[in-house]
């Protein structure tokens, strides 16, 4: 098996059924990564696990350093990484609790450092970037789903917005106009970086709660914990499975 990552996000610091070899701290290029990098064994394969929050969560999504992430990652021979992130449901489907699979993202992030290939170091480099997620670990998410009977949608787009704010609700309907699905504050850069170094990545992003503006009330916190309680359990669950698959 090629070396695989788990990217946890809210709701998954850390990966509790995760045997645990050794951790690295490491320092990049780039900066500090938002945690120690875990080395496990998961359903009996070798997993790295990173908190994307850090491990206590303290790191909002626009002061992640996700360019240290990634090249950590990828300095540490990983090949492929399965990122998991909290998100709000914007279309029908995605109710609070459910896991959907994103297909596709639209980046309404500004300010990230974004690109390994920022300055003269690099010759002018445009990544293809057509679709995000690769196919390949997408399908094997989906498998992996049905073998586990875990009931996930195979197909989302992904806003990423700026945050740490929550979205107005003039915003979501925007988002809702553009084809967005789901909103998140964590795909971008995260899903450009791993492209740029050539690595697999796919996404299972688990609905927190209804996005602005989709229900009558404002969006709490204990909503928020109490569906990704759910939500991220099952994706343990699915995890698993998917390691069994590749
Ligand atoms: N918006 C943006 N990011 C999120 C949300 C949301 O409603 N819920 C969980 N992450």
């Amino acid at each position: 098996m090629t070396k695989l990552a788990i990217i946890g996000g809210t709701g998954l610091a850390q990966l509790s059924d995760l045997t645990i070899i050794k951790h690295d701290r490491l320092t990049t290029p780039y900066g500090s990564p938002s945690a120690d990098f875990i080395t496990g064994e998961l359903s009996q394969k070798e997993v790295i696990f990173l908190a994307r929050h850090g491990n206590p969560h303290i790191l909002a999504p626009h002061r992640i350093n996700y360019r240290a992430n990634i090249w950590g990652l990828k300095h540490l021979g990983v090949e492929q990484i399965i990122a998991v992130a909290a998100v709000g449901g914007i279309t029908a489907e995605m109710v609070p609790a459910h896991i959907a699979i994103p297909d596709h993202i639209i980046d309404y992030t500004h300010n990230r450092k974004h690109t390994f290939f920022e300055d003269e170091n690099y010759p002018v480099t445009h990544i293809d970037f057509t679709h995000p997620y690769s196919p390949r670990l997408r399908s094997a998410l989906i498998a992996a789903a049905a073998k586990a009977n875990i009931k996930i949608s195979p197909t989302a787009t992904y806003g990423c917005t700026q945050g740490p704010r929550l979205e107005t609700a003039a915003e979501i309907k925007r988002m809702e106009r553009d084809g967005c699905d789901l909103v998140g504050m964590t795909a971008m850069p995260e899903a450009a970086l791993a492209k740029e170094l050539g690595m697999d990545y796919a996404a299972i992003s688990v609905i927190a709660n209804w996005a602005a503006g989709k229900t009558a009330g404002e969006i709490t916190i204990a909503e928020i914990e109490q569906n990704l309680h759910v939500g991220m359990a099952n994706t343990a669950e699915l995890l698993k499975a998917f390691i069994l698959l590749i």
